[in-house]
């Protein structure tokens, strides 16, 4: 297994729309198992195939608390949403912001498993936040996309400063 580039706001990369997956081969079955071993180790609840520059329509989630139920989405389709919910937001693509975005509460999805059959599933609450997030990304929105264009900026701003204070850390000392 591999662990994956994850890409950051504002890269442009990560506006790209995802196509279908068409060919469940064993490329496929292996970059599911490194898109989980990047989730797991970026301490994230789910990953879109976007994030890490493959533009393809397929996320892997687990929002369990011992982080043991790895889950795979492919071809994910939103079928029926109800109701809504608020819900304080991070994303593995822009670390260390967090901000209230309104969502479902209840969703269904249908979507394909690493073989290829399609399932659906009812989600909610935080699985409901979860995948509305992931599925945002395949068609290249980030949760920041939902704040005001002065926040957003706000965003950008703080975390051009954060790069910089890590590269001046990485200058002072040595790193390996
Ligand atoms: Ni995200």
């Amino acid at each position: 297994m591999a662990k994956l580039n994850i890409l950051e706001f504002p890269d442009p990369r990560l506006t790209t729309v995802a196509k279908r997956v068409e060919a469940f081969d064993e490329e496929l079955k292996t970059f599911v198992e490194d898109m989980t071993e990047t989730m797991y180790s970026a301490n994230g609840i789910g990953l879109a195939a976007t994030q890490v520059n493959v533009h393809k329509r397929l996320l892997v989630m687990d929002i369990s608390e011992e982080q043991d139920q790895p889950r795979v989405y492919i071809n994910p389709e939103v079928l029926t949403r109800a109701g809504e919910q608020i819900h304080e937001e991070g994303c593995l693509s822009v670390p260390g912001i967090y901000a209230n975005v309104k969502r479902a509460e209840d969703i269904t999805i249908k979507a394909q498993d690493v073989d290829g059959n399609t399932f659906e599933e009812r989600l909610e609450g935080l699985h409901a936040v979860c995948i509305q997030h992931e599925m945002d990304h395949l068609v290249g929105r980030l949760f920041v996309d939902y704040l005001s264009p002065l926040k957003r900026n706000m965003v950008k701003k703080k975390l051009e400063k954060q790069r910089k204070a890590a590269a001046k850390e990485a200058a002072d000392h040595h790193v390996m």
